[in-house]
């Protein structure tokens, strides 16, 4: 049986880059989006336009005034810090992970802790209309399986990994695991959780990722066997992630003591093989069109060239860049550089969950940047918090918008839930041009849009909870 779903739809149509994002904008205010009963999108129009089908073939759920959108992709997140938000470091990244994470990631240990942990952060993601995830994991695998086995159960899609650290502080000593053994795990859990063939991954909604913390949590030795181990999965699908150039502070900061112990020219070269002293070669590269790099506050234009060659994403995460004081990814130059950026919490040095959020973050930071276009363009917004996500997860083919052919991972904001947005949009001046008016109320619902207003998230045509 498929299901008819309407409501006030806003999407972005086709494949648009960021820059093409206001011409790929669609504003259906009585829209409706026909799903078939493998969750598959067959149409999205206007509700008066809506195929003739048979009352018993089709079942139609009525959202009124609340708004569908596309569900939204956290491209950055760590599994072990469910509990951790707003922990208190008393200084920047390095003294926060000793103080606070470290810690808290080493109770990931006991079972039954990390079983409730994974049904926690999978609520979560529910409930902040999170379909889609590129998930930090655990350095254990009981922890591990729980996660992976919640997303299964829920019926969440996402990419999870385990985090690898082969070196580290005294905080991270539960952590730490031989080289051998960093390799081993990472390949079983590869082997456990990732899709075994085509067919299989066309149908899977889980992917398996290869994860290193940090360059500080890894050496040499380390990087080269894991461009080993990702050349051989990468192939299969398999996803790499990690974290790149986040904070600065002079001296002891975390890109200093990169560059300072890899005695290379640029972080990036750590993760694209070029690893030994002078950014000479000593492995396979770590970078392409599944790898996501989180934070790039602070990338030299040749870093950016790569990543742009390379079809690497960022995960852009001005809420965490914001509690850590890392400063602020130069939006402008990334986009010009060509780069995809698509959006994530870095839970839990991002303090929420909820992707709205950080778009609403993503414009006050960037508005202050001087140049041409100060401020983002709601449909940038969305381009940020669906698409660039899609794309940076090599799943633009299934997810991200309503075309026709997607599968259907979308949510449902209500605005009589949450006043001050259904007071806005109610109550607020619009433009008479309609054009404009579209603009100004897509703006409205990301901005003031609170995960209250959030009522319901669906992945692949399937009702979460
Ligand atoms: N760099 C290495 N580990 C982490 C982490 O857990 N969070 C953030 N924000 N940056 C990191
Ligand atoms: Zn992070």
């Amino acid at each position: 049986m498929s299901t008819l779903h309407r409501g006030h739809i806003f999407h972005l149509t086709g494949t648009p880059t960021v820059q093409e994002a206001a011409e790929a904008l669609v504003e259906i205010p009585d829209g409706a989006l026909l799903v078939n009963d493998r969750g598959i999108i067959e149409w999205c129009g206007q509700y008066v336009d809506r195929p003739q089908l048979d009352g018993d073939s089709v079942a139609l759920v009525d959202h009124g005034d609340a708004f569908l959108l596309p569900g939204f992709v956290d491209t950055h997140m760590h599994f072990p810090q469910v509990n951790s938000i707003d922990a208190y470091g008393g200084g920047q990244l390095l003294e926060w992970l000793t103080e606070c994470i470290f810690p808290a990631e080493a109770r990931f240990a006991n079972e039954a802790f990390a079983v409730d942990a994974a049904k926690e952060f999978c609520h979560r993601l529910i409930s902040a209309g999170t379909t889609t995830s590129l998930v930090f994991g655990s350095a254990f695998p009981v922890a591990q399986d729980a996660l992976f086995s919640e997303y299964r159960r829920r019926g969440l899609r996402g990419v999870i990994g385990r985090g690898i650290q082969t070196v580290g502080p005294d905080a991270a000593k539960p952590l730490i695991t031989s080289e051998r053994d960093a390799i081993k795990l990472t390949r079983d859990e590869i082997e456990k959780w990732h899709p075994k063939s085509e067919e299989e991954a066309r149908e899977a909604l889980v992917f398996a990722a290869v994860v290193p913390r940090f360059s500080l949590s890894v050496t040499p030795e380390t990087f080269a066997a894991l461009g080993e181990l990702y050349d051989h999965f990468r192939g299969q699908g398999v996803y790499f992630t990690s974290h790149l150039n986040e904070n600065n502070r002079p001296g002891d900061g975390e890109i200093a003591a990169v560059l300072g112990s890899y005695e290379v020219e640029t972080y990036l070269d750590t993760y694209d093989g070029r690893f030994l002293p002078g950014s000479k070669k000593g492995g396979k590269s770590l970078l392409g069109r599944r790898s996501v790099m989180a934070h790039c506050v602070h990338c030299q234009d040749s870093e950016l060239e790569r990543m742009a060659e390379t079809q690497t994403s960022v995960a852009h995460c001005p809420t965490s860049q914001l509690f850590l004081g890392s400063g602020t990814m130069p939006w402008q130059r990334t986009i010009a550089a060509g780069v995809n950026v698509a959006a994530g919490t870095d839970l839990a040095a991002g303090d929420t969950w909820f992707i709205p959020d950080v778009l609403n973050a993503a414009f006050k930071v960037h508005i202050s940047e001087i140049g041409e276009e100060a401020a983002l363009h709601p449909a940038q917004l969305l381009h940020l918090g669906t698409v660039a996500g899609a794309r940076a997860l090599d799943l633009e083919d299934r997810i991200g918008n309503f075309d026709a052919g997607r599968e259907a991972d979308f949510v449902v904001i209500d605005p009589s839930a949450w006043e001050p947005l259904g007071n806005s949009l109610e109550w607020g001046l619009r433009s008479d041009d309609p054009v404009k008016r579209t603009h100004g109320r897509l703006f409205t619902v990301l901005m003031a849009c609170n995960e209250v207003a959030l009522t319901e998230t669906y992945v692949r045509g399937k009702k979460l909870n």
